[in-house]
C-alpha cells in the first residue's frame, strides 16, 4: 500500500484515486502524522502532494523526517518535490512568474520514474513529455545528492532523481488527466519502483470486506437505513453478502421520491435478492408536517428529523440490534483543508441517520469508509447491482421537497414526479442520460396562460434542469439537443394535465446552484 500526504492540495484525492486505479491501495494522511502512525501503515511507498504553501516561508510544511528513513520510495509532486528538495539541501524559490496549464519537458537523463515514457521526441532525439503544471515557486538549486531528470524552457529543474536512493520529485501534476502519460508515471512508481502488486480490485476489494464486516459484527444483528442511492445500496449488497439474515434494512418512503421508486427498492433488494427490507410508508406524516412551510432550509429541517423520527421508532422495535450500518464513503472521511486531512469523522446527515436515541447505543459499521465513490459504484456492479442502480445520478436527501418551490403539495408532488420520470426516460432513449451528472424536473408553483383546443388553461409550469460536472461544486448546464427538449416539453404538456408550460434552465453553478432551492 502507498501513503500519500496531504500538503493541501486541490489534486490531493486525485493522487490516491490514480494509486487505486493501477490497482494499489492508498491512502491520505496529513503532512504531519506522527511517525508512530506512518510505521503503523507500512507503506511500500510514500506520494508528498503538492500544496498552496511556499516553501522558502517560514514555518511552511515540511515532510516528517521518517519518510526517507523508511526505506521505500518517495515521490515528491510540486509542493512535494520543493520539500523533498529543500530537506535534502537544495534550494527553492519563489519565481516572478507562476506556470500553469500545459508544459513540455524535456527528459535529460534516461531510466529513473520516467523510463520509457515520452510522448515525442524533438530534433536532437530527445524524449518530451505533455505535462501539466501548476505552480508559483520552483526548486533553483538541486540537493547535492539529486540530480536533473527533466526541464523546461521555463523551468530548468521540472524533475529530479536522488543518485542512489528511490527519491524523485516531480514539478508538473502526473494525478490530472491532463498529463497525458500520468497513469504510466504513477503506475511506474507503484508498481515497478515501489514493487506493489496491483491487488486491489473489485473483486478482492469486496472480498476483504466482506471479512472485515464478519470479523467486525461476528453474529451480532445490523440494521441499515436504506435509501434506494448508490452508497446505501451498495452496502445493503454488501451486508447481505457477508452476514444474510443478521442484515435488517429500513427503507422510509417519505411521499418525495421519484415515480415508482419505493416499488423498485423493495422490488430490487426484497424480491430479487432475498434482503429483508421493513417499508414504511411515510407520506402523510411527512406532508402533514410540511403543509404551510415554504422556507427551503425549513423544509430540509423537517424532512431530516422526521427521517430521524420514523427510522427511530422502526430501530427500537427491532430486538438486539446492535449495529448502524452506514453508507459513508472516503471523501466523507477526509477533510483536506489546510493540509489537516484525516482528522473529521463525518457522519452524513442528509439521509442517514443524523441522531439516534441514547438509549440505542449501536455502533457504527460503515464498510465503504475507505472507498471513493468510483471505487462503490465498481464494488456495486460486482455485487450484482444493476447498472441503472449504480450509475444512477445523485437524488438529494430532501428529495422532491426542495423541487417544489415553497409550499410542498401532494398534488405538486404527483405532477413533479410524472414530469421527472418523462424527462429522465427521454434522456435515457437518447443516450444523454450518462453524459448529464445530474438531470431533473423543478415544480415551479406559478399558473400560466395556456391554449387546448378553443379553451384557454392556467396552469402550472415544469422546469427542467440538467448539468455536466465532475464534483457538483461548480457545474455547466448542459447543452441538451433542441429536439430532445422539444419532445420532453409536448410529453409533459401533453400527458400531464395541471402543466401549462416547460422550461429549461441554462443557469450554471456558480452563481447558480444545481438544486432550485
Ligand atoms: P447544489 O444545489 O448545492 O447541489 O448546487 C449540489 C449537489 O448536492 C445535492 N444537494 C443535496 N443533497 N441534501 C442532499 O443530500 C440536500 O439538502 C441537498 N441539497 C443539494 C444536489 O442534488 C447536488 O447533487
Amino acid at each position: 500500500r502507498i501513503l500519500i500526504l496531504d500538503f493541501g492540495s486541490q489534486y490531493t484525492q486525485l493522487i490516491a484515486r490514480r494509486v487505486r486505479e493501477v490497482g494499489v491501495y492508498s491512502e491520505i494522511r496529513a503532512f504531519d502524522v506522527t511517525e508512530e502512525e506512518i510505521r503503523a501503515f507500512a507503506p511500500r511507498g510514500i506520494i508528498l502532494s503538492g500544496g498552496p504553501e511556499s516553501v522558502p516561508a517560514p514555518g511552511s510544511p515540511r515532510a516528517p523526517a521518517c519518510v526517507f528513513e523508511l526505506g521505500v520510495p518517495v515521490l515528491g509532486i510540486c509542493y512535494g518535490m520543493q520539500v523533498m528538495a529543500a530537506q535534502f539541501g537544495g534550494k527553492v524559490s519563489a519565481s516572478p512568474t507562476s506556470e500553469f496549464g500545459y508544459a513540455q519537458i524535456r527528459l535529460t537523463a534516461p531510466g529513473g520514474l520516467l523510463h520509457d515514457i515520452r510522448d515525442h521526441f524533438d530534433a536532437d532525439g530527445n524524449s518530451l513529455l505533455d505535462v501539466w503544471m501548476s505552480h508559483g515557486d520552483k526548486v533553483v538549486e538541486l540537493p547535492p545528492e539529486f540530480e536533473l531528470m527533466a526541464a523546461t524552457d521555463s523551468c530548468a529543474i521540472a524533475a529530479m532523481a536522488h543518485r542512489e536512493k528511490p527519491f524523485y520529485g516531480i514539478q508538473f501534476h502526473p494525478e490530472v488527466t491532463h498529463t497525458l502519460q500520468g497513469k504510466r508515471i504513477v503506475e511506474h512508481f507503484v508498481l515497478e519502483l515501489c514493487g506493489c502488486e496491483a491487488l486491489w480490485t473489485p473483486a478482492n476489494i469486496v472480498e476483504d470486506a466482506i471479512a472485515r464486516v464478519r470479523a467486525t459484527v461476528g453474529d451480532d444483528k445490523v440494521l441499515l437505513g436504506l435509501s434506494g442511492g448508490v452508497d446505501s445500496s451498495v452496502v445493503a449488497a454488501l451486508l447481505h453478502r457477508a452476514i444474510g439474515e443478521q442484515l435488517t434494512c429500513v427503507f422510509v418512503d417519505n411521499g418525495l421520491l421519484r415515480l415508482h421508486e419505493g416499488d423498485q427498492v423493495m422490488e430490487m433488494f426484497a424480491r430479487n435478492m432475498g434482503v429483508k427490507v421493513i417499508r414504511v410508508d411515510a407520506e402523510d406524516l411527512f406532508l402533514d408536517k410540511l403543509a404551510g412551510v415554504a422556507d427551503p432550509e425549513q423544509k430540509r429541517k423537517i424532512i431530516g428529523n422526521t427521517f430521524i423520527e420514523v427510522f427511530d421508532t422502526e430501530a427500537t422495535r427491532l430486538r438486539d440490534v446492535n449495529w448502524l450500518a452506514q453508507g459513508t464513503i472516503y471523501p466523507d472521511v477526509i477533510e483536506s483543508a489546510g493540509g489537516k486531512t484525516g482528522k473529521a469523522h463525518v457522519i452524513k446527515s442528509h439521509h442517514n441517520v443524523g441522531g439516534l436515541p441514547e438509549d440505542m447505543a449501536m455502533s457504527l459499521v460503515e464498510p465503504l469508509r475507505e472507498l471513493f465513490k468510483d471505487e462503490v459504484r465498481r464494488i456495486g456492479l460486482e455485487l450484482g447491482l444493476p447498472y441503472d442502480m449504480v450509475y444512477r445520478h445523485p437524488f438529494p436527501g430532501p428529495g422532491l421537497g426542495v423541487r417544489i418551490l415553497g409550499e410542498v403539495k401532494r398534488e405538486y408532488a404527483e405532477l413533479l414526479r410524472r414530469a421527472d420520470a418523462i424527462f429522465i426516460e427521454e434522456l435515457h432513449r437518447e443516450d444523454w442520460y450518462h453524459k448529464t451528472s445530474q438531470a431533473f424536473a423543478v415544480f415551479l408553483p406559478v399558473r400560466s396562460v395556456g391554449v387546448v383546443g378553443d379553451g384557454r388553461r392556467y396552469e402550472w409550469v415544469i422546469a427542467l434542469r440538467a448539468v455536466e460536472t465532475i464534483d457538483f461544486m461548480t457545474a455547466r448546464w448542459a447543452h441538451l439537443p433542441y429536439e430532445l427538449l422539444e419532445r420532453v416539453s409536448n410529453r409533459i404538456i401533453n400527458e400531464i394535465s395541471g402543466v401549462s408550460r416547460v422550461t429549461y434552465d441554462v443557469s450554471s453553478k456558480p452563481p447558480a446552484t444545481i438544486e432550485w432551492e
